[in-house]
This record gives C-alpha cells, sequence and structure tokens, in this order.
C-alpha cells in the first residue's frame, strides 16, 4: 500500500477544510462522510453512476493500462501466456497466483477432466426447454441448477469446499455448453471424453456423430485453447463485478456464476461477438462498408466489436486474435465475412471519428468470425465467452470472500423521487 499524500477539499457551504489521505492513488469514499452541512447530516457521497471512477475491491489478477493496450494476468503478458501456455494452466495461474509447474499442471487438468460429466437429471431439464431456446439461457438456468445438486456448495467459508465447486465448474461448462447446443438440433448428448484436452473434449461434445472416438484438428484444438484463455479474465467487467457481488451475499458460487453468465449474455458484453456477426452480415458486401460507417457516425447505429470501457488504444487480444484467425482459415477456409470486417477496420482506423473517439477493435471484433469458420452458430458465441471467463469468475469471486475488508455490497442512491405525501392527497 503506498500512501501518496493527502487531498485537500474546502466545502464552500460550511467554508470548513478536510484532510483525506490518498493510497494508491485513490481515496476513500467513506472519508468523504466526515464532510457535513450539521451534525444530523448524512454525509457527503460520490455519485457514480456505471462505476466510471469507483474501485470497488483491491485485486491481485489482472492487470490492464487501457491507453497503452495491456493485460497481465498476475503479471505475466497475454501474449506470453497464450503462445506458451495452455488455458488451463492459465485458469491455475489466475486462482492460485503462480502458474503450475509440470506435476502440478498435469494433475489440474486431470481433475478437471474427472470432474465433466453432469448429473444425468441436468439432460432431463436441458430437454425440457424449447428447441429454439438460446444456449445462453440454457447455460444461465443450468449453471444455477447445479446449485441444487451440491448443496454443500452453500459452504462458502469452507475452503476445501470452495475449490471442489471451482473444479466442478471449470470442469462441466464445456458440457453444459455442448449440451446446450446438441438440444437445439435434436442431437443425441455427446458425453466427454477424459482422455481428451479440454478444448478438445470440448469439440469431441459438440461435433462427435458415428466416428467410435472423435479426433479434434489440432490446429482449431488450439485456436480454441487460445481463444479461452484470451477470455478467461479481465478484471473488473460488468460479469465480474456481478460474479463479486452476488457472492457477497455469501450464497452458493453456482448461483453467483449464474448471474455473472446473465450480466454477460447482454449484447454490450458477451454478446457483442454474436452482434458483430450479424453486423457484417446486414453489411453484406465491401462495397457497403463506407454507406455503414456513415450511418455509425451519424449516430444511428454502433460498430459492433469497436470500442471499449477501459481500452482507449489496440485491445491487446484483439490482435492475438488475428493472428490465430490466418491458422483457423488454413484449416476451415476464408471466412468471407473476414473482407468485410478488414475493411470496416481498415476504414474505421483512419476515420477522425473513430480516432477522436479512441474506438478500436475489441476482442470481440475477430473472435466471432473465427467461431463461425469453425463451425459454431452465432447463439453460441458468447456461450464460449463464458467457458472462458469462468476461472475469471472464480478467481474473483475466492479474492473477494477472502477479502477481510469486504461486507455484502450495497452501494447508496440519490433519492430524486417524490417527498412525503398521503393517500387523502395531502403533502407534509
Ligand atoms: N460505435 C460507434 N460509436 C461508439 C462506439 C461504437 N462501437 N462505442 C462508443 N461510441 C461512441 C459513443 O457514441 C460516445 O460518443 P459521444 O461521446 O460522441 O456521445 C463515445 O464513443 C463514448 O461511448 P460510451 O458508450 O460512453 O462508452 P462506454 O465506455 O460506456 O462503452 C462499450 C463501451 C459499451 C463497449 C461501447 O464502446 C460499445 O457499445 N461498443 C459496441 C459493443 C461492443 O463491442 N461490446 C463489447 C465490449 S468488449 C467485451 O465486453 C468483451
Amino acid at each position: 500500500m503506498t500512501n501518496d499524500g493527502t487531498l485537500q477539499v474546502t466545502d464552500t457551504r460550511t467554508g470548513r477544510s478536510y484532510e483525506i489521505p490518498i493510497v494508491d492513488g485513490a481515496i476513500r469514499a467513506l472519508d468523504l462522510r466526515q464532510i457535513k452541512v450539521a451534525d444530523d447530516d448524512f454525509g457527503l457521497l460520490s455519485y457514480d453512476p456505471a462505476f466510471m471512477n469507483t474501485a470497488s475491491c483491491r485485486s491481485a489478477i489482472t492487470y490492464i493500462d487501457g491507453d497503452k493496450g495491456i493485460l497481465r494476468y498476475r503479471g505475466y503478458p497475454i501474449e506470453e501466456l497464450a503462445r506458451h501456455t495452455t488455458f488451463l494452466d492459465a485458469a491455475y495461474l489466475l486462482l492460485n497466483g503462480e502458474l503450475p509447474d509440470k506435476d502440478e499442471s498435469q494433475n489440474w487438468s486431470r481433475e478437471i477432466s474427472h470432474h465433466t460429466y453432469v448429473h444425468e437429471n441436468v439432460k432431463k431439464f436441458i430437454d425440457g426447454f424449447h428447441h429454439d431456446a438460446h444456449p445462453m439461457g440454457i447455460i444461465v438456468s443450468t449453471v444455477a441448477a447445479l446449485s441444487t445438486f451440491y448443496p454443500e456448495a452453500k459452504a462458502v467459508s469452507d475452503q476445501a469446499r470452495r475449490r471442489e465447486q471451482v473444479v466442478r465448474l471449470i470442469a462441466k461448462m464445456p458440457t453444459l455448453a455442448a449440451f446446450a447446443y446438441r438440444h437445439a438440433f435434436g442431437l443425441p448428448y455427446a458425453y466427454p471424453d477424459a482422455e481428451l484436452s479440454y478444448p478438445g473434449n470440448f469439440l469431441n461434445m459438440m461435433w462427435k456423430m458415428t466416428e467410435p472416438r472423435y479426433q479434434p484438428d489440432p490446429i482449431l484444438e488450439h485456436a480454441l485453447d487460445v481463444l479461452f484463455m484470451l477470455h478467461a479474465d479481465h478484471e473488473q467487467n460488468c460479469s465480474t463485478s456481478s460474479m463479486r457481488i452476488v457472492g457477497s451475499s455469501q450464497v452458493d458460487p453456482y448461483s453467483a456464476a449464474a448471474a455473472a453468465a446473465a450480466a454477460l449474455y447482454g449484447p454490450l458484453h458477451g454478446g457483442a461477438n454474436e452482434q458483430v456477426l450479424r453486423m457484417l452480415k446486414e453489411i453484406g458486401s465491401v462495397d457497403n462498408v463506407p454507406a455503414y460507417i456513415a450511418r455509425v457516425k451519424a449516430g444511428e447505429l454502433r460498430l459492433m466489436g469497436f470500442g471499449h470501457r477501459v481500452y482507449k488504444n489496440f485491445d491487446p487480444r484483439a490482435k492475438i486474435i488475428k493472428e490465430i484467425a490466418d491458422e483457423v482459415f488454413q484449416v476451415t477456409g476464408r471466412n468471407p465475412l473476414l473482407d468485410i470486417a478488414l475493411e470496416l477496420e481498415r476504414i474505421a482506423l483512419d476515420d477522425e471519428y473513430f480516432i477522436s473517439h479512441k474506438l478500436y477493435p475489441n476482442v470481440d471484433f475477430y473472435s466471432g468470425i473465427i467461431y463461425q469458420a469453425m463451425g459454431f452458430p452465432e447463439a453460441m458465441f458468447p456461450v464460449l465467452f463464458a467457458i472462458g471467463r469462468m476461472p475469471g469468475w472464480l478467481a474473483h469471486w475466492q479474492e473477494g470472500s477472502a477479502d477481510p475488508e469486504q461486507k455484502i455490497s450495497r452501494p447508496r442512491q440519490l433519492y430524486v423521487g417524490a417527498g412525503m405525501r398521503h393517500l387523502d392527497g395531502t403533502l407534509d
């Protein structure tokens, strides 16, 4: 903790001055409460809709410098992790603070593969969803439902119990995701194969048909692994904050993760990659790009996959994804939507509107094009994001649960409604 000095403020309502400590570049919002106009005054609040300038926790998990386009998990640059480690090792890193050694990595991977099966009853209630149910709706519901299979998960302060649920959630996400997909197409559920890697097993559960054993294409398996890793954490984003906030009520982690998944479902968050694909299809051809950009600049619509609350420079994940796209297209053939995306990016990066608004492609701009080339339907895109993000949600849930400064999350409000009034029409 670095003590950076103090902030001196004078309240012009009373003429009183206050010294507020600055620690780690922040003041404590509660220190404002001493600033009052009268003894019975509640004290000064800070007003911050959408948490644009409020740190809600101290975290040692992920570092982002949005102006410089930097993303690090536990200090390691995402570029190095994406090149030299696996998604599961990165998940271990996020959860435990250090990368696993060779033995730890093997044991961790084995442990995850042994928990990929779900209770047979899960299949039954997935069967109850309508054939065109959005798979993200199925994920939100089935993740929540897992809490009913593991009532011991309520023991959130028991470290051993906590770890069991962490393993289960990471292990079962691909199974739930693949089952949600298979349900939509009326296909029989394909069971996990413990001999395959984490992404390889997911591809198996997605695509296995009559072959006795599914063998994933190594390039696609690797691409999916990197995509999961790039999505694994992004500090206090909307879904992770939801995980922390809901978890702060000490509910079990399945219920908290379901809330996080629900937050991720929205088109401004994890639903964006699905929207990018719809947008590219709507544009239809490279010739139509300038007209579309003109509509964006006129404020009629947003360029999906562009812009980020934190990155005001290139999203480092978007760069890595672009490299992977080339490898994937060598296997799957080039996705024709790529040309439209490249033209959109070229024009936007050269355009005054996008430059002045600091709008760059984000992680979702290219991920959807890769997923589509790999055969995933659009509705599965946010589900793929959710599989990747689960370790991040859990790492933050663990950190939040162990943080002695945290309590149940409960923001304040500025009440702007009616004053006291009575049912007989009189006012106070
Ligand atoms: N296209 C066009 N203009 C945009 C875009 C966009 N994609 N994003 C922001 N702007 C403009 C806004 O109109 C606004 O302009 P103004 O100041 O002239 O009114 C300005 O940039 C700031 O926009 P805000 O909405 O205030 O920025 P905020 O930080 O709240 O939004 C967000 C970030 C939600 C990601 C936004 O950029 C957006 O809607 N992007 C498209 C959706 C998307 O790709 N989401 C994925 C995010 S990444 C992720 O979740 C993994």
